[in-house]
Order: structure tokens, then sequence, then C-alpha cells
């Protein structure tokens, strides 16, 4: 059992949870992630590590409400147990000192990104993060990710804040006007990691994904989670989740996200009539 000793609402569907769980938090590092489940008859679902305190023996999980796995969690309150917590999982980001990266973020994707900038700046490289919303509402972790940035660009897709567009078309922009990465990290949804990918790729920069297949154990033995990359089936849990995006298979990896689209409709529809508890 874990204990919630924080719950804040950071953006409508959008909320920030602290759990006790100091095994987790000594062995955290960039770019995790954890599989939970909410209660006995939860599904596991994966949330990347947006933060952790080892001294405290806490980590934060930030999460969408999309699905009945989600809302369930969304329904926890402070002093709320979680009943399953397995983590640290997949292989940290491969911190170095790089030179200039830019590190995007994308929706709740933003606070996934912001423990890679972090570890990146503290490994001495220059940071330029781009983070971008559909709206000015929606977006999340924007003095955190300031802290760890030299320079900070905002987008929105309804321009309510910042850059009126996608993450994207804002670091389309920066190359065009000269700007220099030797790497860039981008993280949120599997579109935008494809349109980031699209945009890099002629000017032939190192990017990097981390990839939100639909995951069940997180120990490479169920295939939930396989993805294409390089022409070659690869688990993300244990292979991943980060993987060179210009040799990701993004069709692909949306065609299986959206596989049991019409399962959790159902259940979604189930849980809020108030018969799935
Ligand atoms: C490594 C990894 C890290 C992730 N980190 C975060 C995070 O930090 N914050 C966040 O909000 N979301 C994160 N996700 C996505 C999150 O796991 C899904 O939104 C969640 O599982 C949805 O479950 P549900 O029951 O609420 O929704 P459902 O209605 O079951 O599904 C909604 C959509 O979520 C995806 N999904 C469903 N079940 C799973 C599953 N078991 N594993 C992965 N995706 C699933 C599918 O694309 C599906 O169409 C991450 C996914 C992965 C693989
Ligand atoms: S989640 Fe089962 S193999 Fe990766």
């Amino acid at each position: 059992m874990y204990k919630i000793i924080e719950k804040r609402e950071l953006a409508p569907g959008i909320k920030l949870i602290k759990v006790l769980a100091p095994e987790i938090a000594k062995k955290a590092k960039a770019g995790q992630f954890v599989i939970l489940r909410v209660d006995k008859t939860g599904e596991r679902i994966p949330l990347t590590l947006a933060d952790w305190d080892q001294k405290e023996g806490t980590i934060t999980l930030v999460f969408l409400e999309v699905g009945v796995s989600t809302k369930k969690l969304g329904r926890l309150n402070k002093d709320d147990v979680i009943l399953n917590l397995l983590g640290p999982l997949g292989n940290p980001t491969e911190v170095k000192d790089y030179g200039s990266v830019c590190v995007v973020g994308g929706g709740v994707g933003i606070a996934a990104a912001y423990p890679i900038a972090r570890a990146l700046k503290e490994a001495g490289n220059k940071i330029v993060s781009i983070i971008g919303a559909r709206s000015a509402n929606l977006l999340i972790f924007e003095d955190e990710m300031k802290e760890y940035s030299d320079e900070i660009y905002i987008s929105t897709d309804d321009g309510t804040k910042g850059y009126k567009g996608f993450v994207s078309d804002l670091l389309k922009d920066l190359l065009v006007k000269g700007y220099k990465f030797d790497m860039v990290y981008a993280v949120g949804p599997a579109l935008m990691m494809r349109a980031v990918a699209d945009v890099t790729r002629p000017y032939k920069i190192k990017t990097i994904v981390s990839l939100n297949p639909i995951m069940v154990d997180g120990m490479g033995m169920c295939g939930a989670c396989r993805v294409i990359v390089g022409g070659k089936t690869r688990f993300t849990c244990v292979d991943g989740p980060e993987f060179d995006a210009h040799e990701v298979d993004f069709t692909e990896l949306v065609r299986r996200q959206r596989a049991f689209i019409e399962e959790e409709k159902k259940a979604l529809e189930i849980f809020e009539r108030g018969e799935l508890l």
C-alpha cells in the first residue's frame, strides 16, 4: 500500500500526486516510470516519474484523466492509498554533456520532460525548452521547466498563450532562425513526437522520444508494449522507453495505442454510471 501525501489539480483533468514510496525514490532516475494499480479491480497503468525526493521518500506523478484507471486515481485524495506500485522501470535517460539541447514537452508530457531537462542541465548542457498545450489553462510545469532552462518558449494550439501553433512549429521556427541543437528530446502525445521527428530529420539532429504504448506487465514478458524501431520489434518497457525518433514507426505505435478504443469507451461509460468501482 502506498500513501498519497499530497494531491493537487494542476489544470482541468490533470492531477499531481505525491506518494510515499521510499524504495522507488531511492533508485529513481530521469526518464523512468512506474506501473501502478489503484485497487484490486484496477488495471495496471504506467506513469512517468515527474519528480522524486530521496530524503522525504516520495515520488511525484502527474496524470491526465483519460479513462477508468486514471479517473479512479484522480478520485483518490491525500491520505488515501494506492494498492500496488512497481518501479522504477525502464532505462534512464542517457545523461551527458551534449552541448545545446532542446527539450520539447507537450501536454501532460511536460511533467515527464521536466526531470530530463533538469538532469541534462545539471550535466552542463545549455537547455532550450519548448512547452506547449492546447490552451493556456492546460499548460503545466512552466515554473519547474523555467528553473532548468536557459531559454524557454511556449506555444498553445489556440494562441491563448505564447506562440500560436504546435510545439513542433515553434521548434521549426527556431531552427529556421539559426538555432543549433546537438540533441532534441521530445515527450508528449505520439503525434506530437512524430511531428518533432519530422522537423529535426532534415537538420540531422539526433532526436530522442519517450514512447507511450499500452503496457501491462512492464517486464518484457507480455509483449503489449511492442513497437517497431529501425525495422525491428522492441519492447518499450525494457528496451525503452526512449528511442531514436527518426527510427520509430509512429503509424504502428498510434494503431496499437488505439487497439482497445471501443472497449475503453464502454468501460468508461459503465464507470461513469457508477457501476464499475
Ligand atoms: C511509459 C509510459 C509512461 C506514461 N506516463 C504517463 C504520465 O506520466 N502521465 C499520463 O497522464 N499518462 C502517462 N502514460 C499514459 C497512461 O499510462 C495512460 O493514459 C493510462 O494507462 C490510461 O489508462 P485509463 O484506464 O485511464 O484509460 P483507458 O480508457 O484504458 O485508455 C485511454 C488511452 O490510454 C492508453 N492506455 C490504456 N491503457 C494503457 C496502459 N495499460 N498502458 C499505457 N497506455 C494505456 C491507450 O492509448 C488508450 O487508448 C504513460 C504511458 C507509458 C507507456
Ligand atoms: S509491458 Fe509487457 S512486454 Fe512491455
